[in-house]
């Protein structure tokens, strides 16, 4: 056959079910390539993560130099380039038996020629879907990397990288991908919590032709016209977000509440964080030493200044099929604000999806680290429980969590280890990849080596999206990208260039 490649060697430890080497006798291969041999039960998968050139002749460095003592090269004094060989080191990954993947359990035999593997095979072996989301390509295989929505958001998804990886970028391409999925195919609803602002484009009309225009699908909400509306509230969500108050508190603002709730249906109105505390200060029944306490968390909310009488914007109105919603924070400096914001949406979204009252919905939360937090006090991590819930509970519901960070060690690992596939761009911290290699199943010693090398752009898919490790291209996106996107120069220049402008405007006015 023309696509064989190489034939499987015998070395000192394989081949085993575990590594398989073969010589490269026609072509070139890469690291991160898939081949495919015979097999007995089938046909073997193998990727390969590494390739290594030898040649006799240079192998031993005193005879080398003592060779080329002379003056003349090796290659000029022997046919050195015939002896030349490109070695594929392999791991078998599984075995198509009968349209099953199989592990593998027995090695392949020395001498079995190799081929790359097919692209139905491939397919097949790494689960995508042909109505699923395309992200990218793998690469040299020239094969498009299409993933179920399924099985690489119901079970929820990480995008782990360092800062410049590349994370926002490929959660874009996701983004767009939603949005493009016809009804017949399953739209879900989908909300981005973003710190940064990184997302706004999406919700500008696109002058640039060469670009497509998502601004129709697309709301934006900024944290400064947030509101939560108090009447909604409920002790839960309150000790969600003050997570000091006591099961004494507890009772009396829940009782409280009640009190003004029923006020408010009999013709009193909505009311806001203000009646409440003017409540509980005049309420009798509150233990003195429990009403100052409970009056100082409130005042705390107040400064917040986000609670209204009335929810705005409203949460159905947010979560619809085949929509965006952005809640750009980056207007926020208040972490604990932030965070506030984050618990409440991701607590009433849960809530009204349990109850069916909105369509299945995915939930990216960027700077995910700074949400939900692996060490910190509960009154400083106040998103950390309803996240962690969502990512225990979310699958049975259709409520999916996409977990961004540029910080794995600080995410919490409980959230992260529900996440059940793991895209990783680039990384290089050892921490972090350190990290990523005990928390992401199924990767191994190399492909953790792999990842310090991918350059933007590159990714690792671990998990339950492809069932084995792949390293992809992620694809162009097709919206404009982010204001962030401009250089350093660009920023600088822009700067002086407006205050000059200013300068001069002010000059001629005198
Ligand atoms: N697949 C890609 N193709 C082309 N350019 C890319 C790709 N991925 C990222 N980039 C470029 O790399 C830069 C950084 O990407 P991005 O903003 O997505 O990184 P990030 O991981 O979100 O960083 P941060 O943690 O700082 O938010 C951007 O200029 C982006 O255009
Ligand atoms: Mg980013």
């Amino acid at each position: 056959m023309t696509d064989e490649i190489g034939t499987v060697i015998s070395t000192l430890d394989g081949p085993s079910p575990s590594n398989a080497d073969f010589v490269i006798n026609n072509g070139k291969l890469h690291r991160g390539q898939f081949v495919e041999m015979d097999y007995s039960e089938g046909t073997l998968i193998a990727l390969v993560n590494d390739v290594i050139k030898t040649n006799r002749y240079f192998e031993r460095a005193d005879s080398v130099k003592e060779f080329e003592s002379n003056g003349s090269a090796m290659s000029e004094q022997f046919p050195t380039a015939e002896w030349e060989y490109l070695i594929a080191k392999t791991k078998p990954l599984g075995v198509f038996s009968k349209g099953f993947v199989k592990r593998v359990t027995f090695p392949p035999s020395p001498g079995t020629r190799v081929r790359l593997a097919s692209k139905e095979n491939l397919q097949k072996f790494l689960n995508f879907d042909e109505k699923g989301l395309l992200i990218g390509e793998v690469d040299h295989h020239n094969l498009p990397v299409k993933l179920s929505l399924s099985s690489l958001l119901k079970k929820h998804l990480a995008i782990l990288a360092l800062s410049g990886g590349g994370k926002s970028y490929l959660v874009s391409v996701i983004l767009e991908e939603l949005l493009d999925r016809p009804k017949e195919n399953g739209r879900i609803a989908t909300i981005v919590l973003d710190p940064h602002g990184e997302y706004g484009n999406f919700a500008l009309p696109c002058k640039d032709p060469s670009k497509k225009d998502y601004s129709s699908k697309t709301k934006l909400v900024k944290a400064a016209n947030i509101r939560i509306g108090v009447p909604k509230l409920s002790v839960g969500v309150i000790s969600g977000i003050v997570p000091g108050l006591t099961a004494p508190q507890k009772r009396d603002l829940g009782r409280i509440l009640s009190q003004l709730k029923t006020q408010m249906k009999e013709g009193l109105g909505p009311f806001d964080l203000n009646d409440l505390k003017d409540a509980v200060f005049r309420d009798e029944a509150i233990k003195e030493n429990s009403k100052g306490p409970l009056l100082g968390w409130l005042m705390s909310l107040h400064d917040l200044h986000i609670f209204g009488k009335t929810d705005n914007p409203s949460i159905p109105d947010l979560i619809k099929p085949g929509q965006l919603t952005i809640i750009d924070m980056s207007d926020t400096i208040n972490l604990k604000k932030k965070q506030v914001i984050v618990s409440y949406f991701a607590q009433r979204i849960f809530s009204d999806r349990r109850k069916k009252k909105i369509p299945p919905f995915l939930m990216v939360l960027e700077e995910a680290h700074q949400f939900v937090p692996e060490r910190a006090k509960a009154e400083t991590a106040i998103s950390r429980s309803i996240i962690r819930t969502i990512a225990r509970e979310g699958r049975k519901f259709g409520a999916s969590l996409c977990l961004v960070s540029q910080r794995p060690v600080q995410l919490d690992t409980t959230a992260l280890s529900q996440c059940n596939t793991h895209i990783i761009l680039r990384i290089t911290n050892p921490y972090d990849l350190k990290h990523i290699g005990e928390s992401s199943e199924g990767l191994d010693s190399k492909s953790v080596d792999m990842i310090t090398s991918l350059r933007v752009g590159e990714a690792l898919t671990v998990g339950e999206a492809t069932h084995f490790p792949l390293f992809f291209k992620v694809r162009e996106r097709k919206s404009a990208e982010s204001k962030h996107e401009i250089s350093l120069e660009k920023a600088a220049f822009d700067f002086e260039q407006e205050n000059e402008e200013r300068d001069s405007e002010t000059a001629e006015l005198l």
